[in-house]
């Protein structure tokens, strides 16, 4: 099966009130642990490549990569995705590029520009049958001491159902990431979060049936972060979204959980182990292959709190 897009998912995950998890992938080992997670628990798959991604692996390595993937799963479907994409030019090239899906982020411009930008982007996609995913409100926390936006200005950056609504009208957009409390990386909060779930409840109930998706879902799991810090790391202070949170809002109108944060701590975790209890070790099969495997089974976790586990099938 080719490349697809993300309409049937999103869908089916609406209907069944489950979740698509979007990896983000930068090399081979990244993608084959995924990957590896996602055929042996047959869900549907979506695997991103930000700006950042193509310049670190070129263009050409990535879709090579992911062409092995469609080839070898011809029972899932993968949707190949341009995470943040801050142009029309870029994204253009993606379409171009033979992505199957786009996001167009112009969430810093104003409401109307970041509306006239999505709606070139949409034009030309789906011109080419590729789908396009668009961003209002920018992510921060709603938590007091949360890093990135402050108490005061959290109104400010929540996305407004309201004008969501008209964002949506007015842009055309098949999908819509929102901020609903969530930041990337792995320094998201101080103290325990509670997600903006009214502001996901909402846009849900205007728009019923519209698939939204939320970025910056990492969890920052205590099993990496703890053999992080023990191997001479240091993110003591590192904290993500809480994984009840996350199985929430994936059983709303959520349809599509960003996760890169999970995945870079895996693999980090992994190849610090190997060197500390291995200092003579200089073999990098030696040490991707435990970050590798340590991906497998981390996505396997978040599928299951996806609830997706199983429904690639009925995606197809
Ligand atoms: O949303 C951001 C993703 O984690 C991608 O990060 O731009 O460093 O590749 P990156
Ligand atoms: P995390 O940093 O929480 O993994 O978020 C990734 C993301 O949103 C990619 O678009
Ligand atoms: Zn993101």
């Amino acid at each position: 099966m080719a490349l697809v897009g993300t309409r049937k998912m999103f869908e089916m995950a609406q209907k069944g009130g489950y979740a698509i998890g979007a990896f983000n992938v930068n090399n081979m080992e990244i993608t084959q642990g995924i990957v590896s997670a996602i055929a042996e628990e047959k869900a549907p798959l979506i695997l991103q490549i930000s700006k950042g991604a193509r310049s670190y692996a070129s263009m050409s390595y990535l879709k090579a990569i992911i062409d092995v993937v469609v080839a070898e799963n011809p029972d899932i479907p993968v949707v190949m995705h341009l995470d943040h994409g801050d142009t029309f030019e870029i994204c253009k090239q993606c379409v171009d590029d033979g992505f199957s899906s786009v996001m167009i982020d112009a969430s810093k411009h104003s409401f109307e520009e970041n509306i006239a930008i999505t709606k070139k982007v949409v034009e030309y996609a789906h011109a080419h049958d590729v789908v396009v995913e668009a961003e209002l409100g920018q992510l921060g926390g709603i938590e007091e001491d949360v890093i990135g936006v402050s108490a005061e200005d959290v109104g400010k950056h929540l996305t407004d159902p309201e004008e969501a609504i008209e964002f949506v009208e007015k842009s055309g957009c098949d999908s819509l990431a929102v901020a609903c409390g969530t930041s990337h990386g792995a320094y998201k909060f101080k103290t325990t979060p509670t997600l903006a779930f009214d502001v996901i409840e909402k846009i849900g109930e205007k728009l019923p049936g519209y698939p939204l998706v939320m970025h910056g879902s990492s969890s920052v799991l205590k099993e990496f972060k703890d053999l992080i810090n023990k191997y001479g790391g240091a993110m003591p202070d590192a904290m993500g979204v809480p994984e009840d949170a996350i199985a929430k809002a994936s059983k709303m109108a959520i349809c599509k959980v960003n996760i890169d944060t999970d995945l870079r701590m895996a693999l980090t975790a992994k190849i610090r182990q190997v060197f500390a209890e291995k200092p003579a070790e200089f073999d990098p099969r030696k040490y991707l292959g435990p970050g590798r495997e340590a991906i497998k089974d981390m996505v396997k976790h978040k599928l299951q709190l996806l609830g997706c586990v199983g429904k690639a099938a009925e995606c197809m």
